[in-house]
């Protein structure tokens, strides 16, 4: 009998435009792991709404990732990729789940802090939620394995106390998930504050470089970027913008960092910084293409992201089913 493949889950929200940092953070690994798993890759537009979404750019958004997705070498053959509102599920056993999370554990979590500082008044009630909405895309699928960047490690440690509970209080239900975060580019940096992390969500455009910048806007903003007057090309805390641009590298053409200090020993900013921009433009620019031409046939992603949705709803529909009946629901 064939061996059963282990399962992923791992989603981006459409709430803004993807930048480099979601690219090599996580897709590029979603990428990697696509033959050696049975993966679910969903565009969590339920978690985007936990801030102000304009309608029509959430749905220009929504169907942009997943043309991301496809053009990065995602296979919908091979995975099931859909769009989270499109099965309910989701929703559904967020419900049951919050009823088993703690207000405190979600108002210790690092992501709200942050977030919510930004909204003060109007924070919502989903803003503090959303971290039981996550754990419930993964255990309905009983995902062993979530590849996300190193920002996303706390939802997941919360993910895996949530599932623990549910199977203490009823029985084993729940897969215990693992976290997968890249050895390098878990945390790509503002290229403006490379102390901070690259946000999609920041008001600086030069602090970030998105996925569909074209190749010149890149350029413009490696050269911009702000890195220090020591002049030497060093992997060392003490020079965080060159560090950054360092690991982007690094990650793309696949060089250690001795590798790059070594190439560029006594050289100056200049020439590092210009085979940065021309390596992201590479990897880009055929990405970029792609997605244009998915967005150009809508019919073929709305044959995808149906297909995804029926497969997702039957898999994960089983869980729910579980879940519902160990808690004392009456099955109808
Ligand atoms: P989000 O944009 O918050 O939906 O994040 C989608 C995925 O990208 C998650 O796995 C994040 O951990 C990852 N990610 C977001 N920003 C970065 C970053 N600056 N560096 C590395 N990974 C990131
Ligand atoms: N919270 C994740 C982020 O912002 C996105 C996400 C939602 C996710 N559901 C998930 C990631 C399930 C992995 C698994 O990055």
């Amino acid at each position: 009998m064939e061996e059963k493949k282990k399962v992923i889950f791992s989603g981006i929200q459409p709430s803004g435009n993807l930048t480099l940092g979601n690219y090599l953070g996580a897709l590029k690994n979603w990428v990697k792991l696509q033959d050696e798993y049975d993966c679910y890759y969903c565009v969590v537009d339920l978690h985007a709404i936990t801030v102000k979404q304009e309608p029509k750019d959430l749905r220009r958004r929504t169907l942009e990732v997943l043309a991301i997705y496809l053009a990065a070498g995602i296979d919908p053959e091979k995975n099931t990729i859909f769009i989270q509102s499109h099965v309910s599920t989701h929703s559904e056993a967020s419900w049951l789940l919050n009823c088993n999370t703690y207000i405190g554990e979600l108002f210790r979590m690092t992501q709200y802090k942050d977030k919510s500082k930004r909204y003060g008044e109007s924070v919502s009630a989903g803003l503090l939620n959303y971290p039981v909405l996550m754990a419930a895309d993964i255990l309905l699928y009983n995902a062993d394995l979530v590849p996300v960047g190193g920002d996303q490690k706390q939802h997941l440690e919360l993910t895996r106390d949530i599932a623990q509970r549910f199977n203490n209080t009823y029985s084993p239900t729940f897969t215990i998930p693992e976290p997968y975060i890249p050895k390098s580019g878990a945390k790509i940096m503002s290229l403006q504050e490379p102390t901070k992390k690259m946000s999609k969500s920041s008001d600086n455009p030069n602090s970030y470089i998105l996925i569909m910048d074209p190749p010149n806007v890149i350029r413009k903003k490696i050269n911009r970027s702000v890195t220090d007057s020591l002049g030497t090309v060093k992997y060392t805390d003490d020079q965080p913008g060159i560090k950054n641009l360092m690991t982007i590298l690094g990650n793309i053409k696949g060089m250690t960092m001795e590798e790059i200090e070594k190439k560029y020993e006594g050289q100056g900013y200049a020439n590092f910084k210009k085979d940065v921009a021309e390596a992201i433009v590479e990897e880009l620019e055929p990405i970029q293409n792609k997605v244009n031409e998915y967005l150009g046939d809508k019919s073929y992603l709305e044959d995808i992201y149906k297909k995804g949705a029926e497969k997702a709803y039957k898999v994960s529909y089983k869980v729910l089913r579980k879940m519902q009946k160990k808690i004392g629901f009456i099955p109808r």
